[in-house]
């Protein structure tokens, strides 16, 4: 039997797992995050899986087949989290996958395949800028120049991963052979508003889309505030916020753009200081490639220019780039048939926010399950979601695992 109050429970006992007092804040290779790894491996095991720690820090759980060593059917999300997050983002699917497990198990029941859940360990790409790490290391496709991207403090992730116990060398065991994993399947809150405007508990994802990030630096000359004339300066900080607006143009024009700039840190940062430096990014995305693509080059170089005008120096560093990555329709085909049978009409939507299948598209196909939340919010605390729209998720995840036919190759 399914238990959406321990679905509830589950994300609310891992929420509290937060380097962020009164709030959710859990970054890749944290102490809360191994805090947090160590309940999802209870959870697993007391599910039936056997679960372990993998070689890039993701939480693994396994349910055999009906013989041991089958081809699995994976499951899961995340358990990083952004700053001041929500609850729901990421561990939803995890706690989900785990109640579906756990009910198979209940019932003595076993499939013509395993069931693999995963807790990836870095989705969200917080701490080390780039994302998809624990996704990236099972599809195979981690890059070892990854190990040298810093953290604000300057740790790279090579000594992150030391003082958390991985052998950084080691990250290539993470990886799965292709084959082994028939279809990676995401149940995740939708992030959006479209299903709870059409009175929708669930819906079937049919494309993540692509999304660049770049780090981007400006810069100028720090000099004082109350004697360096207006025409004289290179104010950093005056350049980037016209980049910021630059993107807020572009985007702006584009039904199927957007662009943001999330994080923006001003040098020294002195109230009596002109800014000398200016450290900030940028995340584009866009069900088009070409659209995205195309809008990243003109904004590198509206930048460039603007830069270029004001006297300052421009650089911009690629953190990320993913392209469009189309759900398989085999599965979306399984995952509607699941939502039918539980009497909801199957709305098909695209997924703005990106997510691990990003990640494991190189490894398998992949499918995804949106769940409602309120008001569409999300990346904030006040995210929400409702134990009856948990429980639909979870059931009607568990009727697709059920009935899940791997795709005859
Ligand atoms: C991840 O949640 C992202 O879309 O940024
Ligand atoms: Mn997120
Ligand atoms: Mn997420």
């Amino acid at each position: 039997m399914l238990d959406p109050s321990r679905i509830m429970q589950r994300c609310g006992a891992l929420s509290r797992h937060s380097e962020l007092s009164g709030g959710l804040t859990r970054v890749y290779l944290s102490s809360e995050q191994a805090a947090a790894n160590e309940l999802v491996l209870g959870w697993m095991r007391e599910a039936g899986m056997q679960a372990w720690l993998d070689a890039i820090g993701n939480v693994i759980g396994r349910y055999e087949g009906e013989q041991p060593g089958l081809p699995c059917l994976m499951l899961g999300s995340h358990l990083d989290t952004v700053r001041d997050a929500g609850k729901y983002d990421g561990m939803l699917g995890v706690v989900a996958a785990i109640e579906c497990v756990h009910a198979l198990h209940a019932a003595g029941k076993r499939l013509p395949f395993a069931i693999e859940v995963a807790g990836f360990a870095d989705e969200e790409g917080v701490r080390f800028g780039s994302t998809l790490l624990g996704s990236r290391a099972v599809a195979g496709t981690f890059r070892r120049d990854s190990l040298d991207a810093t953290d604000k403090n300057g740790i790279t992730l090579a000594e992150a991963m030391h003082s958390y116990g991985l052998d950084p060398t080691r990250f290539g065991e993470a990886a799965r052979p292709k084959g082994s994993v028939l279809a990676y399947v995401e149940l995740h809150i939708e992030q959006g508003p479209v299903l709870e405007a059409e009175g929708l508990s669930v819906g079937v994802v049919t494309a993540i889309n692509g999304a660049t990030r770049y780090a981007l630096e400006i810069e100028g000359l720090a000099g004082h505030a109350g004697t360096v004339p207006m025409p004289l300066r290179q104010d950093a900080l005056a350049a980037a916020a016209e980049c910021v607006l630059a993107v807020e143009a572009r985007c702006g024009r584009e039904p199927d753009l957007v662009g943001t700039v999330g994080k923006l840190e001003t040098l020294p940062g002195a109230v009596n200081v002109i800014p000398g430096r200016v450290r900030f990014t940028l995340d584009l995305r866009s069900p088009s490639d070409t659209l995205r693509e195309a809008a990243v080059a003109d904004l590198l170089a509206d930048m460039g220019r603007v830069c270029l005008r004001r006297k300052v120096v421009f650089r911009a560093q690629k953190m990320h780039d993913e392209r469009v990555a189309v759900c398989a329709p085999w599965l979306m085909e399984q995952i509607g048939a699941a939502i039918a049978a539980e009497g909801i009409s199957v709305r098909r939507l695209p997924s703005g926010a990106g997510h691990d299948g990003m990640a494991m598209i190189e490894l398998c196909d992949i499918g995804m399950l949106f769940v409602r939340c309120a008001k569409g919010i999300s990346h904030n605390p006040a995210e929400a979601i409702t134990a009856i729209d948990a429980e639909t998720g979870a059931r009607v995840l568990l009727r697709f695992i059920e009935n899940f036919q791997a795709r005859k190759r």
